[in-house]
């Protein structure tokens, strides 16, 4: 039995920390993907699922908290690319309720905390819980100066220019006075209207929900594309405040109108737990007909001295709290069982379901996640499944009801090569995912494979671009990475023919495919590969170790491998038979050994002078760092040939330690390995 499936308190001490460990990792993995790649990978109900099992493991045992552990996280750590924003405030989270006697603990406790009678007069504003992204815009004298997204709470991202191009967004407050400076607080969302049109238009990139849809084009680093996706958004709350010219929330409320943030007509002042939960209901019938998404209700302490009493705890205020939506579920017939190749090669089974309709909309096809999550529940194809939706993410197969089993019905054998392109499918270390080691022979994915191999850190082609390479690719003129250095002499005549491709073009495209095919060095070629795991640093020192592309191919492909490769600093094991299983698919050899025909490859060069302090020198980057964003860090240390680690090692030279740096610079200390500051580092860049 998996340590997930004991009761709570049958736990020995060993198992809780061990399984606060791996929920932390999931947790924290599943957060990146929900927050910041806005890929979530689990729907609502299981993530939650998984935070109250984190929950109940600390109450039982609070000396195994973890102080980087999800209880102390809220959201994701705010991605490289934006500049980065500190609230003046937290961005809090909010506790949740499910049930009816959930709403009476909540408001028993309230009173309590305030040393009210059981029965004193309490009012609560009741608000839908919009399924969104929240923002914060700071004003100063009535000007918006700064709007960032939540990022862990503490940071977040810029995204001022973003909120600027959505419709009505206040660049000044106006119609009531305004304290000096305050950061309005609520959420941008997409309506369900435009998040169909957006799905149907958007050239095949379809969100999940309106939720992620409403994150991925508000976090784009061009405003442009903000522009198009008509976002909205509602005002809800506050963080710091200057003055509060207010004393109660629904007076705030009033506020943010006259000011000119739109406000939910949804909201209600409820006097007691019948009216909240009369509320909930009406909310929960009436959820279907709203022109956005909601999850829940939140429930607030009216009174805002009431909140500053009340304070919050860890993460969440103790004056409000979310009363959620249960998920939605019916039972049908499981016909088959699909195998999807995505677009990295991870295999995914999909379940193949006799149409149903639940929450209102027709279900045919849910996710199985994995290989393990099919063992795990013993589904097989025409089984009776139980399946929930939760927003509209994609369903998912809760339980098999087994007495409706069929008496032929068989465990599901998982395939050993990928049903696209015969590949031998991997298991992923540590991890249930299996992918298809085709990577660029498999069409399922080679777009996404082809893309990276041309992109700027690989082979660098300008002119093959994602939207060139897209057309190309659906025109079957490119379908791998050898036709590429063929496809303009072949299709010269069609190509010229096509509009925006006049002589000039056509003629610097071939200048920059021939300057990559002649000019490309050993680390660009090793990175654009998209071997698992082996990103631009490591390719770099791939390429400085073997010193030739047949030098790795070789070493990959020796009895020894593992040793040979896992004695290079920093490609562990797990990396190393990523490396090894790629050189070993033989679809793979005759796709390098086309173009190692076609292609010359040049000497790996380290970039940077020898000199230079920095150069040959591993670094590791550690908390947040004032002037920088991670990624332009790491490309000015590139540049001056130095090496970027993730990790702590005795093999690291310096750890940049910025700000609320956690575990690194510690480790960095118990291994005696140097600190230096932001500003040393600077320092050092600032060296020719
Ligand atoms: S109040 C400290 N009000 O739900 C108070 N939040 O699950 C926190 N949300 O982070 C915010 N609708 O992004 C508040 N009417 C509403 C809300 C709302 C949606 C979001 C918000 C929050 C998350 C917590």
């Amino acid at each position: 039995m998996s340590v997930r499936n004991i009761p709570v308190e049958q736990l020995t001490v060993e198992q809780a920390q061990e399984e606060l460990k791996a929920l932390a990792k999931e947790l924290a993995d599943l957060d990146k993907a929900y927050y910041q790649d806005d890929a979530p990978l689990l729907a609502d109900w299981a993530y939650d699922a998984l935070k109250k099992r984190n929950e109940a493991i600390e109450a039982a045992f609070p000396d195994l908290v973890l102080s980087n552990g999800p209880s102390f996280r809220v959201g994701a750590q705010p991605s490289s690319d934006f500049a980065k924003v500190t609230h003046l405030e937290p961005m809090l989270s909010l506790a949740n309720i499910f049930t009816p006697e959930d709403i009476v603990d909540f408001t028993d406790r309230t009173r309590r905390f305030l040393g009210l009678d059981a029965n004193a007069p309490l009012d609560f504003v009741a608000e839908p819980k919009i399924d969104g992204l929240s923002f914060s815009a700071l004003y100063e004298d009535g000007f918006l100066v700064k709007a960032a997204t939540r990022g862990d709470g503490a940071v977040g991202e810029d995204i001022t220019q973003n909120v600027l191009h959505i419709d009505g967004f206040p660049q000044q407050l106006k119609g009531k006075p305004f304290p000096k400076r305050i950061e309005v607080r609520g959420e941008v969302y997409m309506a369900k209207e435009d998040f169909e049109r957006l799905n149907q238009t958007d050239g095949g990139r379809t969100f999940a929900n309106p939720r992620n849809a409403a994150a991925g084009s508000l976090r784009q680093l061009d405003p442009q594309i903000t522009a198009q996706r008509h976002l909205k958004f509602f005002g809800y709350t506050y963080g710091y405040a200057s003055e509060l010219l207010w004393t109660t929330h629904a007076e705030f409320l009033e506020y943010l109108k006259a000011w000119g943030f739109s406000v939910s007509s949804d909201i209600v002042l409820c006097k007691t737990n019948e009216d909240l939960l009369t509320y909930y209901n009406g909310m929960y019938e009436k959820r279907a007909f709203i022109s956005y998404d909601i999850d829940g209700v939140v429930y607030k302490v009216n009174r805002i001295d009431y909140q500053q009493q009340l304070g919050r705890v860890s993460r969440a205020p103790r004056w409000a709290i979310a009363h959620k939506f249960p998920a939605q579920q019916a039972q049908t017939r499981l016909n088959a069982i699909r195998i999807q190749v995505g677009r990295t090669g991870v295999l995914t089974p999909v379940a193949d379901l006799e149409p149903i309709t639940v929450g209102g909309v027709v279900v045919s096809h849910a996710t199985l996640h994995n290989a393990d999550e099919l063992v795990r529940k013993d589904i097989r194809e025409g089984d009776t499944v139980v399946i929930q939706r939760a927003g509209d993410v994609i369903p998912q197969v809760v339980r098999v009801v087994l007495e409706k089993r069929p008496d032929n019905a068989v465990p599901f054998t998982f395939p050993e090569r990928c049903p696209i392109c015969h590949s031998h499918v991997a298991q992923e270390e540590d991890k249930a995912a299996r992918y298809c080691t085709g990577g660029l022979v498999c069409s399922a994915q080679a777009l996404e494979r082809l893309i990276h191999f041309v992109s700027r850190d690989a082979l660098n082609i300008e002119g093959l671009g994602r939207q060139n390479m897209t057309l190309f690719f659906q025109k079957e003129w490119i379908k791998t990475p050898a036709d590429i250095f063929t496809f303009v002499k072949r299709y010269a005549l069609a190509l010229e023919m096509m509009s925006g491709w006049g002589a000039k073009s056509l003629n610097n495209l071939v200048q920059a495919i021939t300057r990559a095919q002649h000019n490309t060095t050993l680390d660009k070629f090793i990175f654009a590969l998209g071997i698992r795991e082996v990103g631009e640093s490591v390719s770099r020192l791939l390429a400085k170790h073997f010193g030739s592309f047949e030098a790795l191919q070789e070493a990959a492909l020796r009895e020894d491998a593992l040793s040979v490769l896992t004695k290079i600093y920093s490609v562990g094991e797990v990396m190393a038979n990523y490396i090894i299983a790629f050189f070993q698919e033989e679809n793979n050899q005759q796709l390098l050994a086309q173009l190692l025909s076609l292609m010359t490859i040049q000497p790996y060069v380290a970039s940077g002078s020898s000199s230079h302090p920095l150069y040959d020198k591993t670094i590791v980057f550690t908390g947040t760092l004032e002037h920088f964003s991670r990624n332009q860090a790491k490309e000015a240390a590139l540049a001056k040939g130095a090496h970027v680690s993730e990790s702590v090692s005795a093999k690291t030279d310096f750890v940049v330690v910025g700000v609320d740096a956690g575990s690194k610079a510690q480790k960095a200390e118990s291994l005696g390995v140097k600190k230096i500051s932001e500003k040393d580092f600077e320092q050092m860049l600032a060296i020719l």
